[in-house]
């Protein structure tokens, strides 16, 4: 058994989790799903990030202390994830000692191999970004840009990690792994970053400044810079497992460069360890164009949506809608109008017609199929298309068009009831009429069974519902699922199922 180990980025507590959060979660869990179903054995990490100036500063604003804060915040991501229906093997927090002992042991490490040092450091220091800045930084007319928030001059006495040694080394890794970061084209903008010198990376706080993190091992005064302690999440949850290094660091954009794709590999090649296998960089959610976020105001709660529609639906519509890698706009009106054409109408209906009409012409049984005919040909035809593209789109995370590909059969499913039209065959007499209809109703089930089934890992529940109303139990080897045959034959189906029920209208306002 091949051994896969994933990762999602671990979450700020600052805030509470919005539906970017939720889409990498469900992105990452896809892929995880999808390699167990491959017969990988798969260790799934996620988890919260719990240190730092934001962290602190949000605790300060509630008058509660910093871990009684990271506690309820932290349940709030777990939930999430429950809700989620995310099949995460582990959840780790940056305070728990696990990860602050791993994290205080590599410091120790690097400061004595000389990896470490200590100096003065003069500059302008982004509060809200917890960075010092560079004078590349500014705007063309001077200023700071948004992004930064306040911006202080200010001259302290830190740690720094000699980041800029490893630069050439970066570089060449960079150029002989071609396929480290995925999408391509973002591996380019890395190399591009690398053009510039690098500068030593300051990895430590004062703590006069910042008191909520890992003090140094070296030194008591300060804590560890938080970018330096969150990214050893991911090899201090399996340093005891033997999983390093990782087959996917899944996380979003706007936190590539420079912490993934130059901290991180630079921290492990220090270290002696190697880099993970390989970056899966998505895009954002946005809405009205901006990226959602906790402090723009215009985050959507993904419980919301999951209270209304279900787990299923949700996650249905963020893989559907979103091209790994590029961005994708959110709004109520699209996740309904995929709701009610692709789920309500082409699943929903599929299903209900498929049990109704097993029970009205079968007896409640599907029957076995005895013949083949110009109808049943098209359908396996597709079948047979549908399978051997959906599974290359998979490997290659281009799920939004396998899950295209299955919708597509769902809808030619319906359009072959249409022709077969069983009501009308069950009206005939004639022996072929029936055999006709006997036929329509195995291969209905049959092709309900195997489209269900190719959407498993991004609508497990819903799968496992339809499975159940077929009266049937699959195998353990998921890609022979996949393959057309007669396993239904004989299987007793339920008197319905609904999926997705159409939503209450909104209560008119008083
Ligand atoms: O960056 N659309 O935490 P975070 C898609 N703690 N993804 C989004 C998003 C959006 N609108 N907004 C955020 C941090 N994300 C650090 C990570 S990892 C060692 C430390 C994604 O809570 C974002 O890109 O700001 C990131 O991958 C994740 O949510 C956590 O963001
Ligand atoms: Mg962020």
């Amino acid at each position: 058994m091949k051994s896969f180990y994933i990762t999602t980025a671990i979450d700020y507590v600052n805030g509470s989790p919005h539906l970017g959060h939720a889409y990498e979660k469900v992105l990452t869990d896809v892929i995880a799903r999808f390699r167990r179903l491959m017969g990988d054995k798969v260790h799934f990490l996620t988890g919260v990030d719990e240190h730092g100036q934001k962290v602190q500063q949000s605790a300060r604003k509630r008058g509660i202390p910093p871990q009684q804060f990271c506690n309820e915040v932290s349940q709030e991501f777990r939930n999430l994830c429950t809700r989620l229906n995310i099949s995460n093997d582990d959840f780790i927090r940056t305070t728990e000692p696990r990860h602050k002992s791993v994290v205080r042991d590599a410091l120790q490490k690097l400061f004595d191999r000389g990896e470490i040092y200590r100096a003065d450091y003069k500059g302008f220091y982004s509060t809200r970004q917890e960075q010092f800045l560079q004078e590349k930084d500014r705007l063309p007319n001077g200023a700071w840009p948004e992004i930064f928030g306040e911006v202080t001059e200010i001259t302290e006495s830190n740690y720094f990690f000699k980041l800029k040694a490893y630069q050439p080394w970066l570089i060449e890794f960079l150029q002989q792994n071609e396929n480290f970061i995925f999408p391509r084209y973002r591996q380019k903008q890395v190399l591009e970053f690398l053009k510039e010198p690098l500068n030593d990376l300051c990895i430590s706080r004062p703590r006069e400044r910042l008191e909520w993190g890992i003090a140094l091992p070296f030194d008591e005064n300060y804590v560890t810079y938080v970018w330096f302690d969150a990214l050893l999440n991911y090899y201090s949850a399996v340093a005891d497992k033997g999983l390093w290094p990782a087959d996917f660091n899944v996380i979003g954009k706007d936190i590539l460069v420079p912490p993934h794709a130059v901290y991180w590999p630079i921290m492990l090649k220090a270290m002696g360890l190697p880099p993970p296998k390989s970056l899966l960089v998505h895009g954002w959610w946005l809405q009205s164009g901006q990226k959602m976020s906790k402090s723009s105001g215009n985050a959507v709660n993904p419980l919301d949506l999951i209270d209304q529609f279900g787990a299923d639906a949700f996650r249905y519509f963020l893989i559907r809608e979103m091209n790994v890698g590029q961005d994708s706009e959110f709004t109520l009106e699209l996740f309904l109008s995929r709701y009610n054409s692709d789920l309500a109408n082409d699943l929903g209906n599929l299903v209900n017609r498929t049990l109704n009409m097993t029970n009205r012409f079968g007896g409640g049984v599907v029957p076995a199929a005895e013949i083949v005919e110009d109808p049943e040909r098209e359908l396996h035809e597709l079948w047979e298309k549908t399978r051997t593209e959906a599974l290359p789109l998979c490997e290659g995370m281009q799920f939004h068009s396998a899950l295209d590909r299955a919708f597509t059969f769902i809808k030619a499913i319906n359009a072959y009831i249409e022709k077969r039209a069983p009501w009308k065959l069950g009206k005939s007499t004639e022996a072929a009429d029936q055999a006709r209809l006997r036929t329509s109703l195995a291969t209905m089930a049959e092709s309900l069974r195997l489209g269900s089934t190719l959407i498993q890992m991004v609508m497990p529940t819903t799968t496992q519902k339809i499975h159940a109303a077929l009266g049937y139990t699959p195998g353990s080897g998921w890609a022979d699922e996949l393959v057309w045959g007669s396993r239904l034959t004989g299987c007793k189906v339920e008197a319905g199922l609904v999926l997705f029920p159409r939503p209450q209208p909104a209560a008119p306002k008083a």
